[in-house]
């Protein structure tokens, strides 16, 4: 068995005699001395073959990636190289075998990525072999060890839930797998383990998780898989306040653990609504300022047609301040922030530049010399600062330019990437209006508890026991108080035109369990991907899971999804179109 790991050596191992195993990174012959980096999941140690070696043969016909099986003794090198953990020594070889020879690669994989994306993908097992690569799945590792280990101390117990089984109420598309036995029928693959967890709490376990898979099929984006996985769980007889503690002490954890931080505790909270009007998202990065102000008041008398009839349609005014960088951006540059609103459904950004006590540019020349005075008030403008502003609904106005914002941060540079901003965001509303349905929807699944349950028939301002966890821009977790209550979920069903047919197919076993001594439960379910990505620095969720599937769902390297036999449709009692 391997007994080392190749990357730990330093001078304290001086002249002990060790057997290496690994692949060869790199070879250099330097006309008399060959030189060979022997990598290991763990780094690389140098090893040297001299022209009287036995083995000096044998070592020019060694090419990289060829599996080495290497004995000798750890000596100090003559030319360090201090970047290097192991750069102090080097292994002189008394025995050297060829265990495996290896063609060479498709992709590179050592130093930059030079290789395409696609091609890696088809190659996974080869680019997982780059320690920059290899690195993200150690911190994954350490982050569920972690995870389990905390929950395992607070008295949780890991339960697996089934993963064929019927639709979950998440709300994206179900993957559907057809039963053979049951033609016609079809299993759906979890979104989550939601309603068995919901379940498992009424079967008396008190205290679950799961390092669960989900399965969804959504338009995918950097930080979402069509298969992910969730830390996921459910408590018994708890309050918000009691999972709110929990959680924090088990990212006290992960984060000393994994990063060494000392994290503290209790993290920021903030209402829904007012990380909206702050932010303009409801998962905002608090790692710098920027807030949107809401400027509407200012202008409710204003002449200017298009703050008018926003303001006559009800809509609202927002601004952001680009503190001392109006000089960056010229017509050009807000041409292109103005198009990057307009994705977020803006229909224009109105700008101006304070520049020597002066309002200029942009909007500066149709507002009133009143409007401008209480504008720099309001926004403590100072010089070289660039005023943003979006009028229009009140969402849309939030949203882009809360977009702006990060996208403004990232451009200029003001973000501390070494701050780690976990906070809570609670008080979510419990309905969101559907443009596209024309209706109030459930804003989360229908088990969520909520506030009130007399401000059901009222949309706009009932507010659900659901909270989200959100570090540096990133929506962690969500979770919620349940309804373990038939009456109010009957009230709730009622509220979201879920009919009394339709909650019986769809969750009918879960409202029988629900007859029998439900205890009121409350639970969460994090991203674990997401939580990975950000303590691993990346921002693509494909560097953070093994085997990952590409934008649009497939996997490069096994081509799945494929078409399968005809035999195994005709079983399955399933006919494609042509
Ligand atoms: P929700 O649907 O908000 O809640 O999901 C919880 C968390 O899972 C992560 N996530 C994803 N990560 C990668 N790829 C995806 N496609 C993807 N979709 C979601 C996010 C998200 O915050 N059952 C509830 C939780 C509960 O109420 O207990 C649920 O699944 O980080």
């Amino acid at each position: 068995m391997k007994k080392y790991y190749n990357g730990e050596f330093t001078l304290k191992n001086l002249n002990e005699e060790v057997t290496l195993y690994g692949w060869v990174a790199k070879k250099r012959d330097l006309g008399g001395l060959i030189f060979i980096d022997l990598r290991d999941r763990t780094g690389i140690i140098q090893i040297v073959i001299n022209p009287e070696s036995e083995f000096y043969n044998k070592a020019l016909e060694i090419k990289n990636e060829y599996v080495l099986k290497v004995e000798g003794k750890i000596i100090e090198r003559q030319s360090k190289n201090l970047d290097l953990p192991t750069g102090e020594i080097e292994v002189s070889v008394s025995n050297l075998e060829i265990l495996n020879t290896s063609e060479l690669l498709p992709i590179e994989i050592n130093g930059e990525v030079m290789s395409l994306e696609d091609t890696r993908l088809k190659y996974r097992y080869l680019d997982l072999r780059r320690p920059e690569l290899k690195k993200n799945f150690f911190i994954r590792h350490q982050i569920t060890k972690a995870v389990r280990n905390y929950l395992d101390d607070n008295g949780f117990i890991d339960l697996e839930t089934p993963i064929l089984t019927k639709s979950t109420p998440e709300g994206a598309r179900d993957y559907l797998v057809p039963s053979r036995i049951n033609k016609g029928s079809f299993y759906a693959l979890p979104q989550s383990p939601q309603i068995f967890k919901q379940l498992l709490m009424v079967a008396g376990f008190e205290r679950y998780y799961q390092i669960a898979k989900c399965f969804r099929d959504e338009d995918l984006r950097a930080d979402r898989q069509p298969e992910f996985t969730q830390i996921d769980m459910e408590m018994s007889f708890a309050s918000e306040e009691d999972i709110f503690e929990l959680c924090e002490g088990m990212f006290k954890k992960v984060m000393r653990e994994v990063k060494g931080i000392d994290l503290k505790t209790p993290f920021e909270r903030l209402k829904y609504d007012d990380a909206m009007s702050m932010y303009g998202s409801d998962k905002p990065d608090t790692r710098f300022e920027m807030l949107l102000n809401n400027i509407t008041d200012i202008f409710k008398n204003s002449e200017f047609v298009v703050f008018k009839s926003v303001i006559e349609s009800n809509g609202v005014i927002n601004a952001l301040v680009v503190k001392n960088n109006a000089d960056k951006y010229s017509r050009k540059g807000i041409d292109e922030l103005t198009e990057f609103v307009k994705k977020y459904g803006a229909k224009g950004l109105a700008w101006a530049k304070y520049v020597d006590n002066e309002l200029t540019g942009g909007i500066s020349k149709n507002i009133s010399d009143t409007e401008k005075e209480e504008l720099i008030n309001k926004l403590n403008l100072e010089n070289n600062d660039l005023v943003l502003i979006v009028a229009d609904k009140k969402k849309i106005s939030q949203t882009s330019l809360g977009a702006l914002r990060t996208k403004l941060a990232r451009d200029l540079d003001l973000i501390d990437k070494s701050k780690f901003n976990f906070l809570w965001i609670t008080d979510f509303p419990m309905f969101e209006y559907s443009e596209t349905e024309n209706r109030y929807m459930a804003a989360h699944h229908p088990f969520t508890m909520p506030k009130d349950v007399n401000t059901l028939d009222d949309p706009e301002n009932c507010y659900a026991r659901a909270y989200d966890s959100v570090l540096n821009g990133y929506e962690l977790a969500s979770g919620s108080v349940r309804i373990h209550d038939k009456n109010i979920q009957a009230k709730v069903f009622e509220a979201l035109q879920i009919s009394d047919e339709e909650a019986k197919t769809k969750f009918g076993f879960l409202l029988e369990a629900f007859k029998y001594g439900a205890p009121p439960h409350i639970g969460i379910g994090f991203g674990l991907e997401r939580l990975v990505m950000i303590l691993s620095g990346t921002e693509n969720i494909r560097d953070v899971v093994t085997f990952p599937k590409t934008a649009s769902a497939s996997c490069l390297m096994t081509e799945a999804p494929n078409i399968v036999d005809e035999k195994q449709l005709t079983e399955l009692g399933i006919k494609l179109e042509k």
